[in-house]
């Protein structure tokens, strides 16, 4: 076998790094959560050796799989090692800064503290939340400039290779029309957040024409901020509601969607799907990325609980057993597979021709 390259050796190394400061972050946060805020350390479901082993080997596996994917040219190398180091550093006393805030939300369960300038009337019912207990919900400039760090946190530093899975399918679904190369492909990236899988799609794909939507204006702000530091095309983000998005119907080629479907309630996500539908001409891909669910990744199920229990997800226990597969069949889909990857589920579909 051949020794490793050294770019895999410090792509490996970074890993370890944001790993071991991620959990250090998490025990660290928890002893002082307990002393300060002592109501407010919920009862876990206990995590076994057996399940750690595990957690470590899927880690293991998802690291692999980045790696192999970038020496296959799904995305460049580059993208390993894609983090705003200087800007997180300076963030991070922010996120503990948050952190009393949080504790107290916690404790006292409350969980409807969304900033008093705010239209409610804008915003479906269900949106308004402190998921994950954050200050604010989505709805401010100081939540959309933590939710980086904090994901990076929670994730032990595997978020953004659990996004790029998405590549890989995104990719061979807009073969057809890369050979084609006659029109623009368009990509739509659904509740794009800080825009970190637009970034990503835009170093794989630079050819395509990209868009994003979010509910939140500023977490829109941040993705805006975020990509025009980066190289790249202008994309087109727009505020709306993934329930009935501003876009003319058969528009994209193909749409992405990571981390949302596990926020929102049943009929939501039906909603969503079935504009994702509509949005797409046909022979058109959509990519859906989201949390593990129950049914195939069984051995998982008390971390699955224990995040419901410990972030206000009040979404999450439901969507876990909710057959995504049915949904996407329900609005039309064909070609429907899924793979699951470390916490991450990702789903391909195609709107027939
Ligand atoms: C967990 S974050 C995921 C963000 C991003 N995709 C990522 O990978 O980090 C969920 C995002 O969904 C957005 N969102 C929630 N409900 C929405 C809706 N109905 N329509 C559009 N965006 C929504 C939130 O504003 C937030 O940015």
């Amino acid at each position: 076998m051949a020794a490793p390259s050294l770019k895999k050796i410090a792509y490996h190394t970074l890993q370890q790094g944001k790993t071991l400061a991620g959990l250090a972050h998490k025990e660290l946060s928890t002893k002082l959560m307990e002393v300060f805020a002592p109501g407010a350390t919920p009862g876990n479901f206990p995590i076994n050796q057996d399940l750690i082993k595990e957690v470590r080997r899927s880690m293991e596996n998802l690291e692999n799989i980045d790696w192999r994917e970038a020496e296959a040219g799904v995305y460049p190398k580059s993208q390993l090692f894609e983090a705003p180091w200087l800007e997180w550093a300076k963030k991070y006393p922010l996120v503990w800064l948050d952190m009393p805030q949080t504790w107290q939300r916690r404790k006292k369960n409350k969980t409807r503290e969304i900033p008093k300038i705010v239209n409610e009337e804008d915003y479906p019912e269900y949106y308004l939340q402190n998921f994950h207990h954050q200050t604010d919900g989505y709805l401010s400039d100081h939540s959309a400039e933590i939710y980086d760090l904090q994901v990076e946190i929670l994730f032990n530093g595997t978020a953004d290779s659990m996004r790029r899975r998405v590549l890989s399918p995104l990719k061979r679904g807009l073969k057809k029309y890369l050979y084609k190369g006659s029109k623009k492909i368009k990509v739509l990236d659904i509740a794009t957040g800080t825009g970190r899988t637009l970034q990503q799609i835009q170093s794989a794909l630079p050819q395509v024409e990209l868009y994003g939507l979010d509910l939140s204006g500023s977490y829109l702000k941040q993705a805006s901020k975020y990509l025009s530091s980066r190289s790249g095309d202008l994309v087109q983000l727009t505020k709306g509601n993934a329930e009935k998005m501003p876009y003319a119907s058969a528009s994209f080629q193909a749409l992405t969607c990571v981390f949302l479907f596990h926020e929102l309630p049943r009929d939501a996500r039906q909603n969503v799907l079935n504009e994702c539908f509509r949005l797409l001409e046909p022979g058109g891909i959509l990519v859906l990325a989201d949390s593990i669910q129950i049914e195939d990744s069984p051995k998982f199920t008390p971390i699955m609980e224990n995040f419901h229990k410990i972030f206000h997800e009040p979404y999450y226990r439901d969507y876990i057993v909710d057959n995504i597969n049915l949904r996407l069949e329900k609005s039309g889909f064909s070609s429907i597979t899924s793979e699951s990857h470390f916490m991450t589920k990702v789903w391909k579909a195609n709107k027939p021709v």
